[in-house]
């Protein structure tokens, strides 16, 4: 069975957020499971920096001008093969610095219909033959730089089975409706049944709409997405599809996040000999110039601040894991605005707040392995990394009970200790009185040093993988390939 995964980042070239994580992990997993897979992706500069082309494919005119394919291979793992990835080389697009979506303030660039419209046009191209020795059967797209993928899939008659995930229905590729002469999309496809979204032109919505299947990230947030008020609007067309609609928990690529071996942290360590970890932390401590002497858990958040990750909450309750002699550390970039209001409160009391702003792979591994807590207090989160490599590296997760960060982390209540199921804390209400219950509840475990091992050896050995994630994609491959 043929895959094309069609995306526009991909863990360790060019990484945004957790999109990348994902692109990045299931090509292999799928591989380990017999499905021959590539990826297509637009030759951003980081990546043709870092992953050498091998060949090439051919040179093709679009709508969208003339651009040309290159062909490179990403490493395998030692037992398998990596996999294979079509490069969009059309550098009037993609040859631009820093971030794909966005130039330096953070606007959208001008032309960004035509730079993803060319993503999801080559999907079905390489579906409708262009590459000769390589057609896939399913088309697998991954959030709105993918969505018009299936939409051209139709309009050629379908030559492949379509898949979108959905990372974040809160992206959503809405341009004016003028840009919709420029697409090469039959002209009826601009219609309530079809890419239409108020007028405008959805490339989210195109590709839930003619997606033969639609995943997200979280059984959880699949299901929060059909109602109004987390459907962003597409909530309607959503109900209309729930056959066709399902969720598949992301997994942790074990290669990357692993304390036994991750060479990034100060000392390895695992569930059963976790005595590294604390060297970890004096290591973490040290570094960012935190006071040593603590003896309160340290909280950590790794994170874009944005809406989104419910931030706002954290400041707010910040005093009260400070008064009860925590330690806090941030680590993330965004909104400007709470990136300052951080910044200040490190600056007023550095022995036991540390910010740092900014994104930084390494610091990351080393935040997880050195932290006690980490808070993922989102408003809404489509399945959620963080708190999972928290699980992994013994930082016991405190997060809000939504989306994938419900269907990952098993409340420390009482029952839940009794029976040895607790993995970290869970709250509901989005608001500060709601997380100041969380982190007293915090406190309360951590005064008490057998049990807040038990839960965090409880955490450390939860089963993550890919391996069961890729399973569930690859029968729904078959299903459809069968359907
Ligand atoms: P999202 O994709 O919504 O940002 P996820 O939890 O799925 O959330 O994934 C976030 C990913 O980005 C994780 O791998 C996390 O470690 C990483 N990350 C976020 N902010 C930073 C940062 N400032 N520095 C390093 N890694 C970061
Ligand atoms: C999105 C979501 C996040 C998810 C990630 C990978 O960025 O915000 O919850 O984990 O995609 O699927």
């Amino acid at each position: 069975m043929r895959v094309l995964h069609v995306c526009s980042e991909l863990f360790p070239y060019l990484k945004t957020g957790g999109l990348a994580d994902v692109t990045g992990a299931l090509p292999g997993a799928l591989i380990a499971l017999g499905v021959d897979v590539r990826v297509l992706l637009p030759a951003f500069p980081a990546i043709r920096a870092k992953l050498a082309e091998q060949g090439e494919v051919a040179h093709v005119n679009t709508p969208f001008g003339a651009v040309r394919i290159g062909f490179a291979k990403l490493p395998g793992n030692g037992t398998e093969a990596g996999a294979g990835v079509y490069l969009i080389d059309a550098p009037a697009f993609y040859d631009r610095p820093g971030n794909p979506y966005q130039d330096d303030a953070q606007q959208p660039y001008t032309d960004n219909h035509r730079r993803f419209a060319l993503l999801g046009w080559l999907a079905a191209e390489l579906a409708s033959g262009l590459d000769p020795f390589w057609r896939p059967d399913v088309v697998h797209g991954h959030d709105w730089h993918a969505g018009l993928a299936p939409a051209y899939l139709v309009a050629r008659g379908r030559p492949a089975k379509s898949v979108l995930t959905v990372h974040n229905m809160a992206y959503q590729g809405l341009f004016p409706a003028k840009v919709f002469g420029e697409l090469a999309l039959p002209e009826h496809f601009f219609d309530v049944a079809g890419v239409e979204f108020h007028g405008k032109v959805s490339f989210l919505k195109a590709g839930l709409y003619y997606a033969d299947h639609i995943t997200t990230v979280s059984p959880t947030y699949a299901a929060e997405i059909t109602t109004e008020e987390q459907g962003c609007g597409l909530d309607g067309l959503l109900r209309g599809r729930v056959a066709d609609l399902s969720g598949v928990l992301n997994g942790v690529d074990d290669a990357v996040w692993s304390p036994s071996r991750d060479p990034l942290i100060a000392a390895s360590y695992t569930a059963d000999k976790p005595t590294g970890k604390a060297k970890c932390k004096q290591a973490l401590q040290e570094t960012l110039g935190l006071s040593t002497e603590s003896e309160g858990p340290l909280f950590a958040v790794v994170s874009r601040i944005t809406e989104q990750k419910g931030l706002h909450l954290v400041l707010d309750t910040l005093d009260e894991i400070v008064s009860r002699g925590g330690q806090f550390v941030l680590l993330g970039s965004g909104d400007a605005d709470k990136e300052a209001a951080f910044v200040e409160r490190a600056a007023a009391n550095p022995q036991q707040v540390a910010v740092r702003i900014g994104y930084d792979e390494a610091k990351s591994h080393r935040i997880m392995a050195g932290a006690d807590v980490i808070m993922v207090p989102s408003r809404f989160e489509p399945c959620g990394l963080t708190q999972l490599y928290g699980l992994k590296y013994g930082a016991l997760p405190l997060v809000r009970r939504v989306g994938g960060l419900a269907d990952t982390v098993v409340d420390a209540a009482l029952e839940n200790l009794a029976d040895e199921t607790a993995t970290g804390f869970v709250f509901d209400d989005f608001t500060a009185a709601g997380l100041t219950v969380a982190i007293r509840r915090a406190f309360a475990l951590w005064a008490q040093p057998k049990a807040w091992k038990a839960v965090r050896r409880n955490g450390m050995r939860q089963d993550f993988g890919w391996g069961a994630s890729a399973a569930a994609y690859l029968a729904l491959y078959q299903s459809l390939l069968n359907g």
